[in-house]
């Protein structure tokens, strides 16, 4: 038995989501653990492109079971449309998909709780994706009107439900005066249909992993977010709500940290962030704009324009700390060519003091000046390559100071969004 996991070390969209189709073939399960749809990965092959959002990548490969697990938080609605959406992109599925009864749902009132939270930050709003993703789990951690998916089934679900909404509906009206009023038994008819369409997928994923890895079935998980938005170690308050560094595999899936052999941390060959919050490698130029169209940095679920800039070590070197990584795969390195010079933060400038530590307040990060190696970039294609030798001399000696400077070896490189385009070194 062996597990492998893919997290990413920045905030979010390095590419997970290729290196785990990658890597699905040598595994039997793949799990997903934290966020919910949230999460947008893109996986590409045979000229085809599919987005994920909840399901785990593995559903697109024959034989392969995908588990969402308890940590994740459920919208039923948005699982069955991406349900949908596959089948009719793949054909019927003949693969099993499974579905934690201890997973949170997400509830039509996280969504207007959502509006009303980050209406009233105006301009200091996070900036989340509106799926109801941090008042779900705010339910969770408030414990009183939480549902699990297990609840759906239970005859305690109706009742549980109308006082629910009724303490929702008193307490979103007051914050805002165009609040329409949920009605229960609308909202309970509803999610019946889905917990009925679900139903066939719905099972205790903890005890069926530890069954499992008694079998010696091989574990993949796979991780959503980067670990600069997980709640804990992140750039709080511009987070999301749960633990999206190595941190939330062990309570997201019940699967104890000591059976993961390899921890896969994905970096971009530069850095994005959607959303608010500091970011000191921003490149506010045209520089940073010829990033955003080249790789086509557009989010995969709200569409927004991602913020783009040079790759900040400082950032994804504590990343890498804090999870363990044992392997990096860098991604979008075909993204840089043609750029002459090339630049990684390899320390931060804070009130006029040099550290490679990474900030633990957010005024702290907002100040901090990058302090930049240069590096001299490529002028040739890489999109083709797929051996490591024929990368340019300059190429392999970016992909080089990586590894470097995170001080864990680079064991993937991906120079396209494809399958194909991918050198796997280790
Ligand atoms: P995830 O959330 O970490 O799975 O990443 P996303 O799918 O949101 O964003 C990564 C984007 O980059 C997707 O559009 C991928 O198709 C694309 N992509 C992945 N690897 C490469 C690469 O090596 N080069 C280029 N140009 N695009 C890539
Ligand atoms: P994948 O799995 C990039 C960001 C949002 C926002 C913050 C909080 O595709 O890498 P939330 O809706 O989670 O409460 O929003 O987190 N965010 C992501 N950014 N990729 C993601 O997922 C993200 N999931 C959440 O933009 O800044
Ligand atoms: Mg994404």
């Amino acid at each position: 038995m062996s597990a492998t996991a893919v997290i990413g070390l920045q905030w979010g969209d390095e590419a997970k989501g290729k290196v785990v189709d990658l890597l699905t073939d040598q595994h039997d399960i793949v799990v997903r653990y934290l966020g919910g749809n949230n999460a947008g990965h893109t996986v590409k092959f045979d000229g085809k492109t599919y987005k994920l959002s909840l399901l785990p990548a593995g559903i697109l490969h024959e034989g392969i079971t995908s588990v969402i697990a308890g940590g994740v938080v459920i919208n039923p609605q948005a699982l069955l449309k991406e349900l949908d959406q596959i089948i009719s992109q793949k054909g019927e599925l003949n693969n099993q998909l499974m579905i934690s009864d201890r997973a949170h749902v997400i509830m039509p009132y996280h969504l207007a709780e959502e509006r009303v939270l980050e209406a009233s930050l105006k301009d200091a709003a996070i900036g989340t994706t509106m799926r109801g993703i941090g008042t779900c789990y705010q339910e969770k951690y408030g414990r009183s009107h939480a549902i699990r998916v297990g609840d759906l089934y239970r005859d305690t679900f109706s009742d549980k439900l109308a006082a629910i909404v009724e303490f929702k509906n008193r307490a979103i009206a007051a914050l805002d005066p165009d609040f329409e009023p949920f009605d229960a038994k609308q909202i309970e008819a509803e999610y019946l249909g889905y917990a009925e369409r679900l139903k066939p997928h719905v099972a205790d994923t903890t005890a069926f992993l530890h069954r499992s890895i008694k079998e010696g079935k091989n574990l993949l998980f796979e991780g959503a977010q980067g670990s600069l938005l997980d709640i804990d170690h992140g750039t709080f308050p511009f987070v999301t709500s749960s633990n999206s560094s190595g941190c939330g595999i062990h309570n997201g899936s019940g699967v104890p940290e000591k059976h993961i052999g390899r921890m896969i941390g994905v970096v971009k060959a530069y850095t994005t962030r959607v959303g608010g919050g500091p970011f000191p490698t921003e490149l506010d130029n045209e520089i940073g704009q010829h990033i955003r169209d080249t790789g086509n940095e557009y989010g995969t679920v709200t569409g927004r324009p991602r913020r783009c800039g040079w790759f900040d070590a400082v950032a994804a070197g504590y990343s890498a700390r804090i999870s363990g990584v044992d392997a990096v795969a860098v991604a979008l390195l075909d993204v840089l060519d043609g750029l002459e010079e090339l630049q990684i933060c390899e320390a931060y400038e804070i009130n006029g003091v040099k550290t490679t530590d990474f900030p633990s307040h957010l005024d702290d990060l907002a100040v901090a000046k990058p302090v930049y190696r240069k590096i001299a970039g490529w002028m040739s294609d890489t999109t083709g390559i797929t051996n490591y030798d024929d990368l340019p001399e300059n190429a392999r000696n970016y992909v080089e100071a990586l590894g470097k400077i995170l001080e864990v070896p680079v064991d993937i490189v991906s120079v396209g969004p494809d399958r194909e385009q991918t050198i796997v070194r280790r």
